[in-house]
């Protein structure tokens, strides 16, 4: 059985001392709500020190991209192997924001997800439409295609230490709108379906986040949806008093220890 995960991305947010703050905190709330596996994904320059704060603790330490070759003349990258090297849980892959700011492409994204697994990290590959893909209805074939790719090649021993997260583009950041619950568990229905094309049985057990404009009012929903095996939050978990209103809530509704559906 799958614990349900809560993490967050803090994209480039939080100073040094910020994170420090935050890491003392969340620290606190893992205490307080143990049934939940979390992570933290901050900005490269944080990562050492999160992982020596957080050691010890339930909270894994994910990087927010990486490159897929252990080095090279790649100016501005970071190796997969440093992250290795640091003890990084999580390797985040395919952020819409990478992908729309930073030309990331699936076929990329297929060789950074090998890479992370040959080092002994967890690739969490985003997947996630465009408003237009949703206006016109492609909505599967698009989610169907990232996964595909991404993970092309994978054999079931390795899907089985995969994370996705469904993270539809017009859903997230301050002009998000928050997706609808029914809609959420139907993406995640066609995630979970193209999972179990590509991988069997282990496709059942890959954990499915979703990720996009989650906040208090709406996680509840969102967390008792079928296939929803965590959240992935990004404003709504910067701030620590709203992500324990979150775990509070979650708590209340008897969400979490083991996955839902
Ligand atoms: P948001 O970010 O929760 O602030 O919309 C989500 C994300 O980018 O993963």
């Amino acid at each position: 059985m799958k614990r349900f995960l809560l993490g967050t991305n803090w994209k480039m947010h939080k100073t040094f001392q910020e994170a420090e703050q935050y890491a003392a905190g969340l620290k606190k709330l893992a205490g307080q709500f143990p049934q939940y596996t979390y992570f933290i994904i901050p900005p490269y320059t944080h990562l050492r020190e999160m992982k020596e704060q957080l050691i010890g603790t339930p909270v894994m330490i994910g990087a927010q991209n990486m490159h897929w070759e252990d080095q090279g003349a790649y100016t501005g990258e970071i190796s997969p192997k440093w992250l290795c090297d640091l003890g990084i849980d999580v390797a985040e892959l395919g952020h819409s924001e990478r992908r729309q700011y930073y030309n990331e492409n699936d076929e990329d994204l297929n060789k950074k997800v090998k890479a992370a697994l040959k080092y002994g990290m967890t690739p969490l590959l985003c997947v996630g439409e465009y408003a237009k893909d949703k206006a016109y209805a492609v909505t599967p074939e698009v989610i169907r295609k990232q996964l595909k790719i991404g993970l092309f090649g994978l054999t079931k021993e390795q899907a089985a230490s995969i994370w996705v997260a469904y993270e539809p583009v017009w859903a997230i950041g301050e002009s998000g709108v928050p997706a609808e619950p029914e809609y959420v568990e139907w993406v995640h229905g066609i995630i979970r379906g193209q999972l179990t094309e590509l991988f069997g049985d282990t496709g059942k057990d890959i954990p499915v986040l979703y990720g996009g404009s989650v906040n208090p009012e709406n996680c509840l929903g969102l967390a008792q949806r079928k296939d929803v095996d965590g959240l992935f939050i990004g404003r709504s978990a910067w701030d620590l008093e709203s992500f324990e209103k979150i775990m509070t809530l979650l708590t209340k509704n008897g969400i979490g220890g083991t996955r839902n559906g």
